[in-house]
């Protein structure tokens, strides 16, 4: 068996080597006709390299019948040279590796096509999520199903679903299950957190809800944009954090804007020792609670999580008077501020659609649990609502869905359909390039994705000292 394959690579090299020579020889007297041009020293090696190596149709790939574009530069001759079939006419415009490489009588042809290039057996390129590797002339890709899926925004793009999707280059190449594992982490509501009574915002009875509220119109500059999780599975502290810093400004009437760190419960929420890889959003508010949060100035967010030990770089204790105190510095050069902020046992909202409108307009946005679709990661603008799709509906990814974010207002458009349709507005831990600014908008009154069945909010932690 050996000895045959041995035989056979010999003879495979003889032929190569003999074709080559005979190339050679050929482009030899062209050489000399060539030899009157004008010729820099670079180009004449060049010349004599690529008659050994004699890579063009291998490069740039055959073609069928004619094709006027399957043509590659010949620069020894300072010309065009062909890989179609069409090129072997009487005054052949063939490169000089067509027939060699091209003809399908040439047994050892090896290797891969693919978007006009020629790859070598055993080749390795990245289709979307998947791998492909080159074998026996044929590209073999593993199976994975991609986060986004070309098909899918097709799919919403040409229906009329009110909402439209995007390509986001910071998704491409990733797994959906990578999307579930690293996108969003928050871990489903525990018991405890779904027993808790719910809390109904004593109003008057009477009180006119807008049709369109924005936190941002109302408490201009003490609310917080959404920041970016990356690849940090860790909704559960930036939706917590971004909750408690908009909550906090408004209750202080706008004496602390300061945004709230996100890492500062990554890193030291103990509780969450998981961090990037999934936490509780009781754990978090137990933290803004007992040990109380600097700000994002002062504990900004690592640039690359994976690549940090994630110790924890901040500290408080108590001051015998309610109050708690730093006792680092920021973990940074320019912050000079290391307050901490703390906030009142969390409380649950009624799942009631009027009730959580009465608690926004009244003390501020408010935290919200949902169940994250694949979908969802393509949102661009527009009236959210989940689009079925087989794939989804795979058990497998079941428990790795809970997101956290913040609602922040609402309002009444016309959506799918034409019909008007009422929203939630929501602001997401994607960064800004994601949806609109950063924010999206989903069907409300209706528990669109689970919207509404946990919503959680709390009251700063202000004290007499706090006052001016
Ligand atoms: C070679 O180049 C020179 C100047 O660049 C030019 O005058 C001459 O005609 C060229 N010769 C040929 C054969 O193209
Ligand atoms: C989506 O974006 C990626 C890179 O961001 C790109 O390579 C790919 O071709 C795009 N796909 C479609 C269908 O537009
Ligand atoms: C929600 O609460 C309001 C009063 O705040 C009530 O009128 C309405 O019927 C409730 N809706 C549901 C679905 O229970
Ligand atoms: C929302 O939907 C989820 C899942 O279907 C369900 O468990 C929950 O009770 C619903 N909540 C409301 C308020 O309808």
């Amino acid at each position: 068996m050996w000895t045959w394959y041995k035989l056979l690579i010999f003879f495979y090299l003889t032929t190569e080597i003999w074709m080559e020579k005979q190339f050679v020889s050929r482009r030899g007297m062209n050489l000399q006709a060539y030899s009157t041009g004008n010729f820099t020293d670079l180009e004449r090696t060049r010349f004599k390299r690529a008659l050994y190596k004699g890579h063009y149709c291998r490069t740039r790939g055959c073609c069928e019948d004619r094709n006027d574009d399957c043509v590659t530069h010949f620069y020894e001759a300072n010309a065009m040279c062909y890989c179609d079939k069409f090129c072997e006419r009487e005054n052949s415009d063939c490169c000089p590796d067509y027939k060699f490489f091209c003809q399908g009588d040439n047994l050892y042809q090896k290797g891969c096509l693919r978007d006009g290039r020629h790859y070598e057996e055993g080749s390795v390129i990245k289709e979307n999520c998947n791998d492909c590797t080159c074998s026996d002339q044929q590209w073999r890709c593993s199976q994975q199903v991609c986060l986004v899926r070309p098909e899918l925004i097709e799919n919403i793009n040409t229906r009329d679903y009110g909402w439209t999707a995007h390509n986001y280059s910071q998704f491409w190449g990733m797994t959906l299950e990578e999307g579930y594992k690293f996108r969003l982490g928050t871990l489903p509501p525990s018991p405890t957190l779904l027993s808790m009574n719910e809390i109904t915002v004593t109003l008057p009875s009477k009180i006119d809800l807008p049709e369109f509220f924005i936190s941002s119109y109302k408490w201009p500059g003490w609310t917080h944009d959404p920041l970016d999780q990356k690849n940090c599975a860790a909704s559960w502290a930036f939706s917590t954090a971004s909750v408690a810093a908009d909550r906090i400004a408004i209750q202080s009437n706008g004496r602390y804007t300061a945004n709230l760190s996100p890492q500062n419960l990554i890193s030291c929420c103990v509780r969450n020792r998981h961090g990037c890889k999934g936490g509780s959003i009781d754990k978090a508010w137990w933290y803004l609670r007992k040990r109380g949060l600097v700000s994002h100035a002062c504990y900004p967010l690592f640039k690359d999580q994976i690549f940090n030990n994630n110790g924890c770089d901040m500290a408080s204790r108590s001051d015998g008077r309610g109050k708690r105190h730093a006792t680092k510095p920021c973990p940074n050069n320019i912050e000079k501020s290391n307050r901490i902020y703390q906030c009142s046992p969390p409380y649950r909202v009624s799942s009631n659609e009027t009730e959580i409108m009465k608690e926004i307009i009244q003390n501020g946005p408010v935290q919200a649990i949902m169940q994250v679709h694949e979908d969802f990661f393509h949102y661009k603008t527009g009236i959210y609502r989940h689009v079925n799709s087989i794939k989804d509906e795979s058990e497998k990814y079941r428990n790795l869905r809970t997101h956290a974010v913040k609602l922040t207002g609402w309002g009444v458009l016309r959506g799918a359909k034409g019909r008007k349709e009422k929203f939630w507005i929501a602001a997401n831990s994607w960064g800004k390039s994601w949806g609109e600014n950063g924010y999206f908008r989903i069907l409300r009154g209706v528990n669109e994705s689970d919207i509404e069945k946990l919503i959680i909010a709390a009251w700063g932690h202000l004290t007499s000292s706090d006052e001016p």
